[in-house]
């Protein structure tokens, strides 16, 4: 068995949204146990097989094919009632989850107070709202990084007290931001809130850190779980217009208690083109037909809050920093037949900042002083979705692939066609199980 005693991480390398999930699928049968190592359920990772589609948010790829275990390790924020709700969902298409996943006692909990916060900080920054997904992260991290969080294996200890010393807290400071709070509808949010703490309760809540490292020493082999995308990371992505935790490979070893000379192999995945959803800089943003035409064949619409995704050509000036920054190995490339129908593709090789050519990703991309330096390559204008071979694949897709595996420097290892757990090929036949 490849790496027995480390970790792999497969996550994204743009603004979110890559196809992480699907791959994580079609990954597991490699692995023993898979584990998400930050954000929470700001995610929605869409995985499709058998005719069937679901949208996971907290709960990692890996549940549904057979034997892997699952963790929710103790980077992630955990909003019990949303839990409640996903679990609950599986167990009625049949996964046995309570079986299949062990939830970390360090992980923190997203409470009611935390949403309604995550809402008034965005109604305070009016035109320079971050456009979250509304789902209390930035509160709840800015909890744990003051030191005032709440934790799962703390629910085990003292629920009440704590619950209320935190819920009166963001109360003066929802209105310090002068936020109205409907006191009935808080009372309600509260009951559903302290059940579903009751509901996770049933669930195994292990030392999780402890449990990694003692199967890592058993031999046992480990996928973690990205979420969002290296754009959106707290230190190295569009500040501020970013999540609140650390999406790169480094948040793997924080997340789950995994040391760094653990990490084995690192799968860092784009799509064939870049979207984002919510504000922020996009330096190859295309607000004409061509983005409009990418968001229908891609349907770019986001898994959790249904906004349009803005969508524009591949940006491999930002894509070298994400490949530094995680020190990928292997690259996995998505959506690939959402760029089937082009007569010309366009990747920005360059920015031009100031009328002087970068390759390296600058300090800010904000303003509108960045001008993205395109190549053009030709479209392949075939259809891809049925095909099951590389061999298969049109001359100029192979063309467009090369490029890019000579611009980033590291092999693309699996391409996805379409949505489909049968649409991907994998060019590394190390990867075949
Ligand atoms: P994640 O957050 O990274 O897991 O990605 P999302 O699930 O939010 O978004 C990816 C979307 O693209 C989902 O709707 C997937 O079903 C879909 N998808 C994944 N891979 C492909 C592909 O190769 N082609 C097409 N057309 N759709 C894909
Ligand atoms: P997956 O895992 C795409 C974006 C939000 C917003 C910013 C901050 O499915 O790829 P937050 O609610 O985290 O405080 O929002 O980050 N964002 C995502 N965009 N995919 C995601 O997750 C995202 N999670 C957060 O739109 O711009
Ligand atoms: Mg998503």
């Amino acid at each position: 068995m490849k790496n027995p005693t480390k970790v792999d991480v497969l996550l994204g390398l743009q603004w979110g949204d890559e196809g992480k999930g699907k791959v994580v699928d079609v990954l597991t049968p490699r692995y023993d146990i898979v584990a998400r190592f930050q954000g929470g359920p700001n995610a929605g990772h869409t995985l499709e097989f058998d005719g069937k589609k679901y949208v996971l948010r907290s709960i990692p790829s890996g549940v549904f094919q057979s034997g892997s275990m699952n963790i929710i390790g103790n980077g992630v924020v955990l909003d019990p009632v949303l839990f409640r709700q996903e679990a609950e969902a599986l167990e009625a298409s049949g996964v046995d989850i309570r079986k299949k996943l062990h939830l970390s006692k360090k992980t923190h909990l997203i409470l009611p107070t935390h949403r309604l916060l995550d809402a008034a900080n965005e109604k305070a920054k009016g035109g320079a709202k971050i456009g979250t997904t509304g789902k209390g992260i930035g509160p709840t991290y800015t909890d744990k990084i003051s030191r005032n969080g709440f934790r799962l294996g703390d629910t085990l200890l003292d629920l009440e007290n704590r619950y209320i010393q935190a819920r009166d807290r963001h109360i003066g400071m929802l209105e310090a931001l002068g936020a109205e709070i409907d006191r009935d509808a808080l009372a309600e949010n509260e009951k559903a809130w302290f059940d579903a703490v009751k509901y996770l309760h049933t669930y195994d809540i292990v030392d999780s850190e402890h449990f990694i490292n003692k199967q890592l020493n058993a031999g046992k082999t480990v996928l973690c779980e990205g979420a969002q995308g290296t754009m959106l990371d707290i230190d190295f992505g569009s500040y501020p217009f970013v999540t609140s935790s650390n999406t790169i490979c480094a948040g793997a070893c924080t997340g789950l208690g995994v040391a760094p000379n653990r990490i084995g192999d690192v799968f860092g995945i784009f799509k064939a083109y870049c979207t984002r959803v919510g504000s922020g800089p996009f330096p190859t943003e295309l607000f004409d037909e061509t983005g409009k035409l990418i968001r229908d064949l891609g349907h770019e619409y986001g898994a959790v809050t249904g906004r349009e995704r803005r969508c524009g050509w591949i940006d491999l000036v930002a894509l070298r920093y994400a490949i530094m920054l995680n020190g990928v190995t292997k690259l996995i490339m998505m959506k690939s037949d959402v760029l089937d129908g082009f007569d010309t593709i366009k990747a920005c090789v360059a920015y031009e900042i100031n009328g002087e050519q970068t390759r390296d990703f600058p300090y800010t991309i904000e303003g509108d002083n960045i001008t993205p330096v395109y190549k053009e390559l030709p479209g392949w204008n075939c259809p891809m979705t049925q095909m099951r071979s590389t061999e298969e694949f049109p001359e100029n897709f192979k063309a467009y692939i090369e490029f890019l595996e000579q611009e980033l420097n590291v092999p693309i290892a699996i391409v996805s066609i379409g949505p489909d757990r049968k649409q991907t090929i994998v060019r590394d036949t190390a990867l075949l199980k």
